[in-house]
């Protein structure tokens, strides 16, 4: 469809002598089908050309050549292009039966680069439940950004540096009654659960004995000094930090092309203070080192009193790193809103700087995961009260639902219709189970607006009616479960196309046509709930074509069933790019 109205943009801009990816740019959709395809706005033109918007339109209409299978008429202040019959049905259809998942579906990101930072959480804990937001929204953006072009490097910007290094490994050492070697020999046994419990434990036995405190301080900097013991024990929690974050990755199909934790930044941190210091923007502050941004926020503290470095520090010389090794366009950092300052005052400072980088730092925030107290009402789920369930636990717990849930609906199909429970590979139900509960909790997160927070209730998130993943997964095995039945597709080259002609059939092919905007807009705004949205919109009004109009009768128009494949196709692309697999039955 692009093509019509890169063809539409075309022959405008001759007609004006104009740059046609500005007249492009310009062209828009009039808000119902029946007005045409695409509408171009005569406003702009009123000036130069000293005439009434309506009368340039009118002018247009006639002098403007309508691209094949078109016509070009005049709406008032807009020159629209409406379609011959069937030519709409044959561009939509034809274009989304190329889509396969993971093929780009525009080309507006082409030739630029987006670092997408995400995910990125602390190492040495648990990943909780809530640590799913940044994970699935950054997951969701690096495959929404490659299928409109972009050249897309993920990296994790992993917590593995700081004083709460020094307090793990005195823990690790205190529970080995102080004896390194004993602690050393351990150490190939140590589980991410003995991390956490060490993290958990250390504030209550430091409250019994305040030095250690003071003892964790030194254990941390003998690591930055790279003591051999202190560096092997951080070695090895790290190691297993990330060997447990891999497995939770893999389910949510989160890829990162980079781990870069934030110590991979510890040998540049003189350099970027430099830098800074160069730019004439230190400033002493209390023996610390400070940089100023502004009158309404904080200045922006690089370096403690007492020499140490800081959280900003990393993300400056992060920042001036990925931009250098990358060449970047864009970067995101899709972390929750609790860290706007943060960002603000890095970005001023880069900009400060007069760092490349500094226009195209976004940070993408989002809101919280709320939870249900014992007293009924939604509040955060934190990690220090020790609410909020491990995150592995819960996409468990949500398989092990789904896989009852199927199970059950199963036999009850199979007693409907008198015969034996059907006989079912239990592997491959475990595989759906998972992908199916998997993608539900994904879809709670993604399909509203990213700064909404979001509920955890398993009930709600894992039902089969309202807007869940297990509804949208549903919507797909059903189109499949019609393709199924037809044992030969009709062939699009002799597809009488002027017969999808009806009011809801029209609704799904012009859907079919606005998949790529739709993911153009999800990049603007750096909000995949644009493509949740779609989705739920497709399925519904796909639900609304296969209720009025029959697909499978023998009287039936073929063309509809490739309607069907189309929409199909396009659902799937949709679903793959928020990460939920499009599987073919339930
Ligand atoms: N590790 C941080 C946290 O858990 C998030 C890091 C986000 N990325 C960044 N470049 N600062 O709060």
């Amino acid at each position: 469809m692009n093509s019509i109205k890169t063809a539409f943009a075309k022959a405008i801009a001759e007609h004006l002598g104009q740059d046609a990816l500005a007249v492009e740019g310009a062209i828009a959709r009039p808000p119902d089908v029946a007005l045409g395809m695409y509408a171009y706005p005569c406003f702009a033109l009123a000036k130069s050309l000293r005439k009434a918007p309506p009368a340039i339109a009118a002018d247009m209409a006639a002098a403007v050549a309508a691209p094949e299978g078109t016509e070009l008429v005049a709406a008032g202040p807009y020159l629209n292009l409406k379609l011959k019959p069937g030519v709409l049905a044959r561009e939509a259809v034809t274009e989304a039966l190329a889509r396969e998942p993971g093929k780009s579906v525009t080309v507006s990101g082409t030739g630029r680069t987006v670092l997408v930072d995400y995910s990125s959480p602390n190492a040495g804990k648990e990943l909780v439940y809530h640590h799913i937001r940044s994970t699935v929204i950054g997951a969701a953006l690096c495959k929404i950004y490659a299928a409109a072009g972009w050249n897309v490097v993920a990296v994790n910007h992993l917590g593995d540096w700081g004083t709460q290094f020094g307090k793990l490994i005195l823990m690790w050492l205190r529970e080995h009654g102080m004896d390194q070697e004993k602690a050393l020999a351990d150490l190939d046994k140590v589980t991410l659960s003995d991390l956490n419990r060490m993290y958990v434990g250390f504030k209550p036995a430091a409250q019994q004995d305040p030095s250690m405190e003071e003892e964790a301080r030194l254990w941390f900097a003998r690591l930055e000094a790279k003591e051999p013991f202190a560096r092997r024990c951080w070695e090895c929690f790290i190691e297993v930090s990330k060997k447990e974050l891999n497995k939770v990755y893999v389910r949510f199909g989160a890829k990162f092309d980079h781990f870069l934790g934030e110590s991979f930044y510890e040998d540049k941190l003189d350099g970027t203070i430099a830098r800074i210091e160069k730019a004439g923007i230190l400033e002493e502050s209390e023996g610390a080192q400070v940089v100023h941004v502004g009158e309404d926020i904080p200045p922006c503290l690089i370096r403690k009193r007492d020499g140490a470095t800081l959280y900003a520090t990393r993300d400056l010389a992060a920042a001036i790193w990925r931009q250098q090794e990358f060449k970047t366009d864009r970067a995101l950092y899709v972390v929750d809103s609790g860290q706007s300052l943060h960002f603000k005052q890095v970005f001023a400072v880069l900009e400060r700087m007069g760092e490349v980088c500094a226009k195209g730092c976004v940070h993408v925030p989002f809101g919280l995961v709320l939870g249900k107290g014992e007293d009924g009402q939604w509040s955060k789920v934190s990690t220090r009260s020790g609410t909020g369930s491990p995150l592995p636990e819960v996409m468990d717990r949500a398989a092990a639902r789904i896989r009852e849930t199927m199970e059950s609906l199963a036999k009850k199909r199979a007693e409907q219709d008198g015969r034996e429970k059907e006989a079912f590979d239990p592997a491959a139900l475990d595989r759906l189970a998972e992908a199916v509960g998997v993608g539900a909790l994904v879809f709670n997160e993604l399909k509203n607006r990213r700064m909404v927070d979001t509920k955890f209730d398993l009930d709600s998130i894992l039902s089969f009616e309202g807007d869940t993943g297990p509804y949208i997964m549903y919507a797909h095995v059903r189109l499949a479960g019609i393709l199924r039945k037809v044992s030969v597709l009709p062939d699009p080259a002799k597809a009488r196309w002027e017969l999808l002609c009806e009011p809801q059939t029209e609704d799904v092919l012009s859907l079919l046509t606005q998949f790529g905007e739709r993911v153009d807009a999800a990049v603007e705004g750096n909000e995949p709930s644009v493509v949740a949205q779609y989705a739920l919109e497709l399925a519904e009004k796909v639900h609304a074509f296969t209720h009025h109009h029959r697909v499978l009768d023998v009287d039936a128009t073929p063309e509809r069933l490739l309607l069907v494949q189309a929409a199909k196709k396009t659902l799937a692309a949709a679903l793959a790019l928020l990460g939920l697999e499009p599987v073919e039955r339930m």
